[in-house]
């Protein structure tokens, strides 16, 4: 495996892969991997055969007073971890590499990003998208992994790649779940041991709320009531961001349930702020 910090190498190097006529994949990521990273890779590696995995905490996708500066990092065990995982080439830009001290160009899916967590990361998503698309620039890959825990993150990018009819196949991969079901994240490091405790709550209620579903209520105000009380009920030291039913694929909010339904939860805990989804066929 081999370690490329500067983008221009990097494109360099995929440019001539591609010459070469290898089917380049990517895994973009922010680091200090868990197995739901790992299980990106994995998926990848089995649909491409150059894997590139970018760990970069990206500066642009964090509002002022959130994590960047205390962003868990471990860049020697993450790179470890990826050459264990079949990684061809990890990519590590410093954030001047990336972003010219005028930089002046975004990518923005306005009508995705106003709800759910962008209600509360206002210019998140447009860092998220600027960023990803960078990364297909220079990664040039014809194969892109995603979690789905991020769900808006992979619906939004789905839409871009679409809008700007950019040449990639995106691929989102079901959540990684502690055994008890907490979502792995990289900021489940911030959890105190009480609030761990009853982290897995919040996936158990969003089970119980497609239960629910599944029992005929269609009423989504009602799902989301059920899901609001017993948060608040199971995870009390938790603070609810939103609780919402939305369109899978556009994310617009719904009143009626008659067909697949996404359920989106944000919490923020004392210094971790937690989300889960899950998927409600009807
Ligand atoms: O999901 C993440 O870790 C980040 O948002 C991503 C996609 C790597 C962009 O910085």
């Amino acid at each position: 495996m081999k370690t490329i910090r500067n983008p221009e190498e990097l494109q360099r190097q995929c440019m001539q892969w591609e010459r070469e006529g290898h089917r380049i994949g990517l895994v973009p990521t922010m680091g200090y991997f868990h197995e739901g990273h790992l299980s990106l890779m994995d998926a990848c590696r089995g649909q491409c055969d150059k894997l590139v995995v970018s760990l970069f905490v990206n500066p642009t996708q964090f509002g002022p007073g959130e994590d960047l500066d205390s962003y868990p990092r471990d860049e020697a065990r993450d790179a470890r971890l990826a050459h264990e995982h079949g990684t061809d080439v990890l990519f590590c830009p410093e954030p001047g590499g990336m972003y010219h001290e005028d930089h002046g160009t975004w990518i923005e899916v306005p009508e995705m990003a106003r709800g759910l967590c962008g209600a509360s990361r206002p210019i998140h998503f447009r860092g998220v998208c600027t960023v990803v698309n960078k990364l297909f620039m220079l990664a040039r890959p014809a194969v892109a992994v995603f979690g789905q825990k991020d769900w808006q993150q992979l619906a939004i990018i789905r839409r871009m790649v679409r809008d700007l009819h950019i040449p990639v196949q995106i691929v989102g991969h079901p959540i990684v779940r502690e055994a008890d079901g907490l979502a792995l994240s990289s900021r489940n490091v911030y959890l105190t041991d009480e609030e761990r405790a009853v982290a897995p709550n919040i996936h158990k209620t969003l089970a119980e709320a497609a239960d629910l579903v599944a029992s005929g209520e269609r009423d989504a105000g009602a799902v989301k009531r059920f899901i609001t009380d017993r948060l608040a009920e199971t995870v009390p030291m938790g603070r609810i961001d939103y609780a919402e039913l939305v369109d899978p694929d556009n994310l617009a909010p719904l009143e009626r349930i008659s067909g697949p339904a996404l359920a989106a939860v944000a919490m923020f805990m004392s210094k971790a702020r937690l989300i889960d989804n899950y998927l409600i066929g009807v």
